[in-house]
């Protein structure tokens, strides 16, 4: 089958051609009915103290679907014995006592969020001299011909690559739901690209393509 990429022209073009048939009062309204609530942002441990390898997996997340996804890895990890930090990039102070790092972000705007590159230019060198693993979380790969657009996401995650050389990439859907990001310019196309039938709001969370990524990932960092 020939990859297409999901191009911002694609995007832009689904948006354009549903605000123009729906008209923007009624998205706007929409919008502005909306309720924001507060997303969560956990930050467990798990696996016994005493283990001798640990692994951090740090994420960046808005709107908490990403978390999310950092938590069950977290978990999943710790059932291979080691003991596991997953925390928000912000909360990271110290890298050194992991002897891996798994890392995530959520995508916007076809880009990991500017913290998780941050935290990436920040601590590139300490990471690179680390067993390093990265994932994102975005709602392309959540539409039923994701497989045909796997080969243009990828390229999503070339600037995280040209910093930190990973072992394993992991590429998962996520979670559109309006009454969790607040009204915007970018979050008003979103919504017409949900009318125009290609997104689908909800939970699309895939946790068995998600917990099989983590299972896969001990061998390749603790080798
Ligand atoms: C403002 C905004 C921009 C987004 N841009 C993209 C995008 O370019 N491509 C994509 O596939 N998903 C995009 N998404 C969908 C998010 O990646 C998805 O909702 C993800 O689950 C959000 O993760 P979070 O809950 O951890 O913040 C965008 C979402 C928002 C709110």
């Amino acid at each position: 089958m020939h990859a297409h990429k999901f191009s911002r022209r694609d995007f832009l073009k689904s948006a354009g051609v549903t605000l123009g048939a729906s008209g923007l009062i009624y998205t706007g309204a929409a919008a502005l009915g909306a309720q924001t609530q507060e997303p969560e942002f956990p930050e467990p441990s798990f696996g016994e103290k005493m283990m001798n390898k640990r692994i951090l997996v740090a994420y960046a997340s808005k709107a908490g679907s990403t978390a999310g996804v950092a938590e069950a890895i977290g978990r999943t990890l710790a059932e291979s014995g080691v003991q596991v930090d997953v925390r928000k990039v912000e909360t990271i102070t110290d890298i050194s006592p992991y002897d891996a790092v798994v890392m995530g972000s959520a995508i916007r705007g076809q880009k990991w969020l500017p913290e998780a590159m941050q935290f990436l230019q920040d601590y590139r060198v300490e990471l690179s001299r680390k067993p390093f693993a990265s994932f994102m979380v975005c709602i392309t790969l959540s539409m039923a011909n994701a497989g045909q657009y796997l080969e243009g996401l990828k390229g999503w995650m070339s600037p995280v690559r040209n910093l930190v050389h990973p072992v394993s990439e992991g590429y998962f859907a996520g979670v559109l739901d309006f009454s969790k990001v607040p009204f915007s310019l970018n979050v008003l196309a979103m919504r017409a690209v949900v009318l125009s039938g290609m997104w689908k709001e909800g939970d699309h969370r895939d946790w068995d393509a998600i917990n099989a990524w983590a299972k896969s990932l001990p061998p390749l960092l603790l080798s």
